[in-house]
């Protein structure tokens, strides 16, 4: 794994939107898969000023998110649908047919599931895949014990994502206890992943990511069997591992 040590999230946020401009203005990656939570929305940011400034055509780029919430609607302000609108869509001019998340309203969900693992093919698959990673290790939402093989699927949210992810919901919202999430089978064939993480309370899953056992219990270990991955991070996420001793 390529490791990009940076100081703190501003940097790291930088980094991120850089490695993303250059595949996507290289031409290398048109189709570009997407993360929510709070750690990109800094790299959303400074990925908007570099498109911008330079004046860059997104016509021909799709983007594929990793996962939404089930039972919240499109334009649900907590929905990773409106997350990406305000972060990232309402500023650049990607086209809308272009920008494809699963839909967490879904009457079917078996159905919903397979045509997201069908649309991810006739895309020809993911050329870059953008990551965070959870406290317990989770990629997406494939929590501690997911399968490595696993597809897009319905999952059930562990109590400890669920807890750090009411941080964005109002007092005495419910938080969704389920998500429809890309798979690591999915994610792992994704052809390069740059993954960002920020943080001290990462540190502990960043460290069993890069130097634990490949186990399904941590699901980020996986990344050890990608041949292209760059993980982008700040020093309190790196602060339990001494990086020389892993290049
Ligand atoms: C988001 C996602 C999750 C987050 C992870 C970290 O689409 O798939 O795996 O990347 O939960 O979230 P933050 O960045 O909020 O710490």
């Amino acid at each position: 794994m390529n490791i990009i040590q940076v100081q703190d999230y501003e940097e790291m946020s930088e980094q991120g939107a850089e490695f993303l401009f250059q595949e996507i203005t290289s031409g290398r990656s048109k189709v570009i898969g997407l993360a929510t939570g709070g750690t990109p929305v800094g790299l959303y940011k400074h990925l908007i000023d570099k498109l911008k400034t330079n004046e860059v055509l997104l016509a021909d780029v799709h983007t594929v998110n990793l996962d939404e919430y089930i039972g919240l609607s499109d334009d649900h302000p907590n929905s990773y649908h409106q997350y990406m609108f305000q972060n990232l869509f309402q500023f650049i001019d990607i086209p809308s047919a272009n920008r494809h998340l699963p839909s967490g309203t879904a009457t079917d969900f078996s159905e919903e599931c397979r045509r997201y693992e069908r649309l991810i093919q006739q895309l020809g698959g993911v050329d870059t895949q953008l990551l965070g990673i959870g406290a317990n290790g989770h990629i997406a939402f494939n929590e501690p014990g997911s399968p490595f093989d696993g597809r897009t699927r319905v999952v059930d949210l562990a109590a400890e994502t669920i807890e750090a992810n009411s941080r964005y919901f109002a007092e005495g919202e419910t938080v969704p206890s389920q998500a429809v999430t890309m798979g690591i089978g999915t994610i792992m064939e994704s052809r390069r992943i740059v993954m960002i993480a920020s943080g001290k309370e990462k540190a502990a899953a960043v460290k069993e990511m890069l130097t634990g056992e490949v186990t399904e219990n941590c699901p980020a270990t996986v990344l050890q069997k990608h041949g292209d991955v760059t993980l982008i991070a700040d020093a309190e996420a790196l602060s339990e591992i001494d990086v020389k001793n892993i290049q």
